[in-house]
């Protein structure tokens, strides 16, 4: 019997799956190269029953009873443009918050800003570029567009493009439409909630002052996105689902991205050790960040 009928009758080869999993080990494997190949998430051997019980569901939607006909579909030239995108959204772990990592903000506030806006002082410009890479819902780029707005010295006269992408059509939008139930926010200085967000009904909805400053945009983090000139790139509690590899090149990529002296946050289990060695570390209390050398 050849491997692929082998999978295909849905016999189980004597593997580590039990009675009532999905996908015999042979069948986890294809998923896991795949979802590698496709987005750089390394799912480990104990992330088996994760993606198990998120197949499932998207099999019973579907309508398909083995793991290995849908794996079929999404790699069929139809489900790759469709089917398989919304497998990988399904996957994708978007916990955040406001202010998330706070030491980090006040490291932006009193270190990264003041020294970025004392270089652009220098050179006449009055621009600043920001990625939010792994954007999840919203809250980490539109914390960034308030922490801008609360510390730029006279902050009409600067220009503050932030684009702020996922790989989660899902989150992406509901990133787009702002709208937080109050505990969302609890995060947030109780005066910038006044300032920068209005109630409607139980929700309260990002203003327009800091929504239209970000623009949203779906990207996958394997790819390149040409995003190039950038003061500030937030990339944070992302790599931590990469393998070293993939974080390599990630972050070579991000150097690219970056004008020389231009920042990365990393999430606070996220380091730039054995990773890079084009950054230096800069950090304030327990808030850390890394300046691309020029
Ligand atoms: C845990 S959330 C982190 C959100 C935010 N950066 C924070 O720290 O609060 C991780 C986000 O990374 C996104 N993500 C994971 N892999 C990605 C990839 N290859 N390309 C783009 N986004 C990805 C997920 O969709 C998810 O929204």
């Amino acid at each position: 019997m050849s491997y692929s009928s082998h999978l295909r009758s849905g016999l189980r080869e004597t593997d580590d799956s039990g009675p009532l999993s999905l996908l015999s080990d042979s069948e986890f494997r294809l998923f896991r190269d795949l979802i590698y190949e496709e987005c750089g998430i390394s799912l480990s051997l104990e992330k088996r029953a994760f993606l198990e019980s998120r197949l499932k569901r998207r099999l019973d939607e579907l309508g398909i009873t083995s793991g290995y006909e849908y794996y079929r579909v999404i790699t069929g030239p139809q489900g790759r443009s469709k089917e398989l995108p919304a497998l990988l959204d399904s996957l994708m772990i978007c916990e955040t918050s406001f202010f998330r990592n706070l030491p980090q903000f006040d490291l932006l506030r009193e270190v990264v800003l003041p020294e970025i806006a004392a270089r652009k002082e220098k050179c006449g410009t009055r621009m600043l570029r920001v990625w939010s890479a792994g954007c999840s819902t919203g809250q980490e780029p539109y914390s960034a567009v308030i922490a801008l707005l609360e510390t730029l010295p006279d902050r009409d006269s600067w220009t503050m493009r932030i684009v702020a992408s996922d790989l989660s059509f899902t989150a992406l939008e509901r990133a787009q439409a702002g709208l937080y139930r109050a505990d969302q926010l609890k995060g947030i200085d109780p005066r910038s909630v006044t300032k920068y967000f209005r109630r409607e009904n139980e929700h309260y909805v990002v203003s327009d002052a800091v929504k239209k400053r970000v623009i949203f945009d779906y990207h996958n983090l394997k790819n390149d996105n040409g995003l190039r000139g950038l003061d500030i790139i937030f990339c944070r509690n992302v790599m931590i689902y990469f393998d070293a590899e993939e974080q390599r090149r990630l972050v070579s990529r991000f150097a690219n991205c970056l004008l020389p002296g231009g920042f990365l946050f990393l999430g606070h289990a996220e380091s730039l050790q054995g990773l890079s060695t084009r950054f230096a570390m800069v950090h304030r209390n327990k808030g850390i960040a890394y300046r691309l050398e020029g």
